[in-house]
């Protein structure tokens, strides 16, 4: 049987992680964790602190401390936070590890053996007042590919180009704020290109499987050709190159931080006392591995990563089975912004959200949000509807109803279950629904689509909910007491399968719930044997004797209020404006209680003639469902009677008639224009929708 080796970008330890990390990698990672833990598969999930390269240096010049004293404070600070929100990995460890370090440079020596890594003397930008070398993102320019003029010097935030640093116009030293010179400095040059076939046949070979942005992005890199890449740098803080005359120089960042999965591998081995352990993980061909990521990685991990596996193919490193990347978060309509401050890192969330509920209910929005093939948006008005509509309406209310009905009539215990009687309608459809969902829940997660899984499992819980107001339990137990007692006991049941549906999204919840209906608690966590029951695939089993005393009944989720939208949105920076925007005088936007006043209505035309000496007028019968209307409409240039019948058209209703020429005109219909002159009615995208629907 496979073994599930599961990955998370490692997030920077230069800063605290954000929203964008989360959804990006880190919740995707912990979901889909739990999920094969769940399902009884061997799993072991690994992410830690990226603690190298020039986004630690500058934090840390920034703060006007040593980069160890950021990576220490980042990485505790960081590690803590996503637990807080649940996200469990068997280790989030550190590539500033002395093991990180030997397993890095081992990869390094075997490149020099092989003959993978050229040393020569190129060009490098140089800051002479600083005195340095400018690696990466010390300096700043323009995009060669895009044009985008704060590209950093590595790669591109706008178009993901990645270039080598010397094709950046314009550019600017980070540190002086000048135009840095250039200098020769010796480097060692990574070979890529001879790997340009291999990895062709590899990211091929994964076509159908890999998500279309993995694809599309690595083929058009491919495409470009691979060719050499510095795998070393001038920076004082990093991994020493093993190598000869190598003093001052560092491993490349790129070249080891992804090297960060094997060695923090090595490490849970050491800590859970198998020190040999890893290698089954990294060197067995019956690992499967996912490597989860934002989309700003994906060179990285689809292409240079698996690359780095192959150059120890002797050894039988194993290579990414899927390399699932996510797309963008923005925040209420914008673009992510660190420097601007549109952000939301998830200390100062978890400070503002300090009551539990929130944990599962950042998840929860976080994954109906996920970016999984296009940007998303995160907005507080979607959060509290989601939190009021989905998990206190639907998932919440179901449990808290049944727990008080339990309480209340069968003195908080499991009811009994009187199977004499034949399985009805009802009982059924629930069954049908719940068999349905574990089917499709682990479909869609083995196909890392959350949002779906997500959906569906609420699904669950609405089927649920139907089955409880359909029994009416709170009439039975007058006049059917067995039959009432029967209705809780599957519902009591049908709240422990919503528990382990739900594990994966929402652990804390579903742990309550498993207490509330005296179930053993399983949400899926790392545990260091990796050897769990299949929980999934039983899930809809009925396992909770009669009898069984159920635990304290708790509020899972309280609705939210109005003035959580305006705590969510005080945590947000400047919104974006771009160079010389003004800002729009108020008189200029309408709010939205304004342009409800405007009644729009779909109307279809029922009859349409020319009006006698007008060149512009066409006289119109249009059915707005409950009333026909006469509407004169200035289209004659554009539209022929006979053109318009039978069409849908969009009428404002409620404006006040006017005569033209002589005739009255109760409405109006909407029409494009442009500069052109030319005019288009506006209509319907169907078909069907008829006469009298409100156009919103
Ligand atoms: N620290 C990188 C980022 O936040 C991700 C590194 S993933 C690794 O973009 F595997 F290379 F560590
Ligand atoms: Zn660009």
């Amino acid at each position: 049987m496979k073994r599930y080796l599961i990955t998370s970008a490692l997030p920077y330890a230069s800063g605290i992680t954000h929203l964008g990390n989360v959804v990006g990698s880190t919740l995707p990672a912990d979901i889909y964790a739990r999920f094969c833990r769940l399902h009884g598969r061997e799993t072991l999930s690994i992410s830690g602190s990226d603690e190298h390269g020039v986004a630690i240096t500058i934090a840390a010049e920034k703060a006007g401390v040593t980069p160890q004293e950021i990576i220490d404070k980042y990485h505790t600070a960081n590690k803590l936070a996503l637990e807080k929100l649940g996200i469990h990995f068997d280790l989030y460890g550190r590539t500033s590890s002395p093991l990180h370090y030997s397993t890095a440079q081992e990869f390094f020596t075997v490149w020099l053996e092989k003959g993978l890594l050229t040393k020569r003397e190129d060009d490098q930008f140089y800051d002479s007042d600083a005195e340095m070398f400018l690696p990466d993102r010390y300096v700043e320019g323009t995009c060669p590919n895009c044009g985008y003029d704060k590209a950093r010097g590595d790669q591109c935030d706008n178009c993901g180009a990645y270039y080598n640093q010397l094709d950046l116009k314009n550019p600017k030293s980070l540190i002086s704020g000048k135009m840095p010179v250039v200098r020769k400095t010796q480097h060692w040059y990574f070979h890529l290109e001879k790997f340009q076939e291999w990895t062709e046949a590899y990211i091929e070979g994964h076509a159908a499987e890999w998500k279309d942005n993995v694809i599309q992005q690595s083929r058009s890199w491919l495409k470009q050709g691979l060719a050499e890449r510095a795998a070393t740098r001038d920076m004082k803080w990093g991994i020493p190159v093993p190598a000869e005359g190598a003093e001052g120089k560092v491993l490349y960042v790129w070249f080891e931080a992804v090297l960060g999965y094997i060695s923090i591998t090595k490490q849970w081995s050491l800590d859970v006392g198998r020190e040999e352990d890893w290698k089954k993980w990294w060197r067995d061909a019956d690992t499967n591995y996912t490597a989860f990521l934002g989309k700003d990685n994906i060179v990285f991990h689809a292409i240079i990563f698996p690359i780095l596996l192959r150059t120890m193919e002797q050894d039988g490193y194993i290579l990414p089975t899927n390399v699932p990347a996510n797309e963008f978060l923005n925040l209420e309509g914008q673009k992510f912004s660190k420097s601007r401050g549109w952000a939301i890192d998830l200390l100062q969330y978890q400070e503002m959200f300090p009551e539990e509920q929130h944990v599962d209910i950042l998840r929860y929005v976080l994954t109906m949000n996920m970016p999984e093939t296009k940007d998303s948006d995160f907005t507080w008005r979607d959060y509290q509807a989601r939190t009021n509509n989905e998990l206190a309406a639907i998932l919440g209310n179901y449990v808290n109803r049944v727990m008080q009905f339990a309480y209340k009539n069968f003195d908080g215990k499991v009811p009994a279950y009187d199977n004499a009687k034949p399985v009805t309608e009802h009982e059924e459809a629930l069954q049908a629904a719940v068999a349905n969902g574990v089917k499709l829940i682990a479909e869609q997660m083995d196909v890392f689509r959350f949002r779906d899984a997500a959906t569906e499992a609420m699904n669950v819980a609405r089927a649920a909910n139907k089955y409880f107001n359909d029994k009416a339990p709170w009439k039975s137990i007058k006049d059917n007491v067995d039959d009432c007692a029967r209705t809780i006991n599957v519902c009591i049941q049908t709240a422990n399968t919503l528990a382990t549906l739900f594990a994966p999204l929402l652990p804390h919840t579903a742990q309550k719930i498993q207490s509330m209906v005296g179930s053993a608690v399983n949400v899926g966590e790392p545990n260091t044997t990796c050897l769990y029951d299949d929980a999934w695939t039983a899930a809809g089993n009925h396992t909770i004797a009669a009898g069984t005393q159920l635990g304290e009944s708790v509020i899972l989720f309280t609705k939210i209020e109005d003035d959580t939208l305006a705590k969510g949105m005080s945590m947000l920076g400047s919104p974006e404006k771009t160079e010389g925007e003004v800002e729009k005088p108020a008189e200029d936007l309408i709010d939205i209680g304004e342009f409800a006043k405007v009644k729009l209505r779909t109307g279809i035309v029922i009859a349409a003639e020319a009006v006698p000496k007008s060149e512009k007028l066409l006289k119109l019968q249009v059915d707005l469902g409950t009333e026909q209307r006469q509407v004169l409409a200035g289209i004659a240039k554009h539209y022929s009677p006979e053109d318009l019948i039978g069409k849908t058209v969009v009428v404002v209703a409620n404006l006040k008639p006017a005569k033209l020429m002589g005739m009255e005109s109760q409405g109006m219909i909407l029409a494009a224009s442009n500069a052109a002159g030319e005019l288009a009615l506006v209509s319907p995208l169907s078909t069907t929708i008829g006469g009298g629907a409100e156009v919103r």
